[in-house]
């Protein structure tokens, strides 16, 4: 394992999910053995709340981490960078339609994605977190054209993990005895958990479950609206969960995925399983030397095949506005 640290900034750093990330990345979870050294990039009014987290990683005393450097500007957070969580990003406001929500956002993730091209290092990985995740990955890409495309991810991973949650719980075992599930398609209520290739203890899932009226209805729905039923109870968006998956995400992507499972990411799709080019759409992945590749050859059923049009088209509708307006060219 290298010594030399890995440089890794953190956008929205002041925010809910940074101030558990930030501290798991310190920890280690994220990174193994590697000194780390932390770049928080936040806007100019949460800068000081930004201080404190730093104030408090340094009386973490953690032995990786090197060092914690709070800017208010995205090019000097993003300087020499490996990797780059961009968690930061406009909520829903009151009023705001899909099209002002991506407006918003994509005055965040563009110059954002610009900056990572001309400062970040060479091999920089970007993972986005802040929704819409899927889409703003694909505006920050767009943004960094000299970069290569499959560098810019989004968080599929804690769908993935609340499907391995719930099928679990539902068999009466731990979470590490299922394997082989994925999530398609796009973070919001449209993803489809596909389990039909997956295993709990060996057995396959729609045997050991035995019930696929459950696996087909209540699972995926409850999958797939877990964000909305997490803020109902919280009164806040899932925070620790997500800063896990985060890790989970970036670990796997660089130290790669235990032999024989494989997970979920969203990267740019190349056309596998009939997803358009260029839309950043959650697949079934397994990462071996540092690279994401996706699983190929899988058999889907009908109804997957129909529910996957269905998060596809939702994916086409936010690529199509922030088309409309320039934030990615109708090519990509
Ligand atoms: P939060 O509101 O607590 O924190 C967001 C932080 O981002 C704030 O401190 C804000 O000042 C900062 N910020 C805003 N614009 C910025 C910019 N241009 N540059 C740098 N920082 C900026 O929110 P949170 O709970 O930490 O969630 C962050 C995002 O993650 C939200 O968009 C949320 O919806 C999303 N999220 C995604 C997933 C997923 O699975 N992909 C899961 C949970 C939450
Ligand atoms: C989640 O899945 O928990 C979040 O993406 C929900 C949200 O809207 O922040």
């Amino acid at each position: 394992m290298s010594t030399s640290p890995v440089r890794i900034t953190v956008t929205g750093a002041a925010g809910n999910i940074g101030y558990s990330l930030l501290f798991r990345i310190a920890s280690g979870s994220m990174l193994g053995d590697t000194p780390v050294e932390l770049r928080l990039l936040e806007i100019p009014q949460a800068v000081k709340a930004a201080e404190g987290t730093a104030m408090e990683l340094a009386d973490g005393a953690f032995p990786l981490l090197r060092s914690v450097d709070v800017f208010d500007d995205a090019d000097a957070a993003f300087d020499g960078t490996s990797i780059a969580l961009l968690v930061g990003s406009m909520p829903r406001r009151d009023g705001m339609d899909r099209a002002d929500l991506l407006e918003a956002n994509g005055g965040i993730f563009a110059p954002q994605g610009r900056a990572i091209g001309e400062h970040a290092a060479d091999d920089v990985r970007v993972l986005v977190v802040g929704n819409p995740a899927n889409t703003n990955a694909a505006i920050a890409r767009a943004a960094a054209p000299d970069v290569p495309g499959e560098r810019f991810t989004a968080m599929m991973r804690l769908d993935h993990n609340r499907a391995i949650a719930q099928l679990a719980a539902k068999a009466g075992v731990g979470a590490g005895e299922v394997s082989r599930i994925h999530v398609w398609g796009n973070h919001s209520n449209t993803q489809v958990p596909d389990v039909d290739h997956g295993t709990i203890g060996g057995v396959p899932i729609r045997e050991r479950i035995a019930d696929d009226a459950w696996i087909d209805g209540e699972f995926t729905t409850t999958v797939a609206t877990r964000g909305a039923a997490v803020i109902a109870a919280r009164g806040a968006s899932s925070a620790a969960s997500a800063a896990s998956a985060a890790v989970d995400h970036v670990r796997d992507w660089v130290l790669g995925t235990p032999e024989g499972d494989w997970t979920t990411a969203a990267l740019p799709s190349e056309g596998h399983y009939g997803i358009p080019e260029g839309l950043v759409a959650g697949v079934p992945v397994i990462s071996r030397g540092g690279r994401w590749e996706v699983v190929q050859g899988l058999e889907l059923s009908e109804l997957t095949r129909t529910r996957l049009a269905a998060t596809v088209a939702d994916l086409e509708a936010e690529r199509d506005s922030v088309v409309r307006l320039g934030f990615v060219p109708s090519t990509s």
